[in-house]
């Protein structure tokens, strides 16, 4: 009897624990908005182990790495089945010596590695997902050395959106390794809800284009999910494009601006074994990923549209300051100003410095107002003057 009423008698103590870790996600990880690389953009199914040692190989060379970019993210297509235990197997041809031997690669060139996987049966491009194997995979992942897992939302379709992420993010926080959970459902099931307490950051929309309009969309909408934003929580409007060859400079100097001003992951998605030198003026500005990175961790928001083609997003600061991007989406130049008023500055004037060309521009009283390019933007950082 004793025995029978033993293992009952221990349930609410279990059934307390799990409950704890059903409602919160606590592994201090994404402080900031993560940073790295991700094979998709570019170069979607085509990934090999030649491609991401060259990958991180590069972002060393060329200092990305140093410049922030730390997780090597590879995407779909890695995996192709399972063996008789059901443990995920890795494509032997494109990766003939096993994930975690790359990952020890990423790791020996002082980067993290992340990988792909799926909530449902299979991935968006048909190879094996997570589904009922979510223990295993954590655990599997784990022991491969994996610092990141990006878990999408194909072929889940019945399944319930909330549950099997946070089914994931428990078999994570129980494979004992500290791994950042990217949560990628498109925006599907409201995930700015709930996502803040299952994952460190979620997708808020669909797959990116390398277009104008395609990353203004994408802008648009994770710009209505601003409060939820924090750290070890962000808002995912999806990978960069900086690069890709699809916008102007420009464009994708706009592009990342935009993401910067709202706490968006920064990850890259083009060659970056290959990239131009005018990329690389892009994807390295120190001035631009600090204002993504500071510490606070605040989604900055639009203040002021005089016209819909002409935008103001500002963005608080830990030290006081705002960062500011004056956006002009109209296909001519025009003058935007920024009140100082409108962008949570209040004192009499305040110091504008140009985050592009990495120049004081001056004292300026009241607003500070501007030129903009057609489809570009200007980022200023603001200092209330005392
Ligand atoms: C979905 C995701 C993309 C990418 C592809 C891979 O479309 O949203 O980011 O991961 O699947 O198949």
């Amino acid at each position: 009897m004793i025995s029978r009423i033993w293992p009952l008698a221990l349930l609410p103590v279990l059934l307390g624990v799990s409950l704890a870790r059903r409602t919160t996600l606590d592994n201090r990880l994404a402080l900031t908005p993560p940073m790295g690389w991700n094979s998709w953009n570019h170069f979607g199914c085509n990934v090999s182990e030649s491609l991401i040692e060259e990958t991180a190989d590069s972002m060393v060379a060329s200092g990305m790495r140093d410049a922030g970019y730390r997780y090597v993210v590879i995407d779909d297509c890695w995996q192709v089945s399972r063996d008789a235990k059901g443990t995920i197997v890795a494509d032997p041809v494109h990766f003939p010596h096993g994930i975690k031997a790359l990952a020890d690669y990423v790791h020996g060139k002082g980067l993290k590695f992340g990988i792909y996987t799926d909530a449902g049966t299979k991935t968006c491009q048909g190879r094996p997902g997570s589904y009922g194997h979510e223990e295993q995979d954590a655990r599997t992942y784990a022991a491969w050395g994996v610092d990141y897992v990006k878990e999408d939302w194909c072929n889940a379709s019945g399944l319930d959106a909330r549950k099997q992420y946070a089914r994931f993010r428990d078999a994570l926080a129980r494979s004992g390794r500290p791994i950042v959970f990217s949560i990628c459902e498109w925006g599907s099931n409201q995930p700015w809800e709930w996502a803040p307490k299952v994952g460190n950051l979620w997708r808020t929309t669909d797959d990116i284009e390398d277009k104008w309009t395609s990353m203004l969309a994408n802008l648009d909408q994770t710009g209505q999910h601003a409060t939820v934003a924090r750290p070890g929580a962000w808002n995912d409007p999806d990978m960069l494009e900086i690069g890709n060859g699809g916008m102007t400079d420009d464009e994708y100097r706009a592009h990342l601006s935009l993401w910067a001003i709202m706490a968006a992951p920064l990850m890259a998605g083009n060659d970056v074994r290959t990239m131009s030198a005018a990329t690389k003026a892009v994807l390295l500005n120190p001035e631009v990923i600090a204002v993504d990175q500071d510490s606070l961790g605040a989604q900055g928001i639009l203040v002021w549209e005089p016209t819909p083609e002409l935008q103001v997003w500002a963005k608080p600061l830990r030290d006081g300051s705002r960062a500011v991007a004056l956006l002009n989406r109209s296909s001519k130049p025009d003058t935007i100003t920024a009140y100082f008023s409108r962008i949570g500055i209040h004192t009499d004037s305040a110091s504008v410095r140009d985050l592009w060309s990495h120049s004081e521009v001056g004292k300026f009283k009241g607003k500070y107002a501007t030129v903009v390019r057609p489809h570009g933007s200007v980022m200023v950082r603001v200092t209330p003057a005392h």
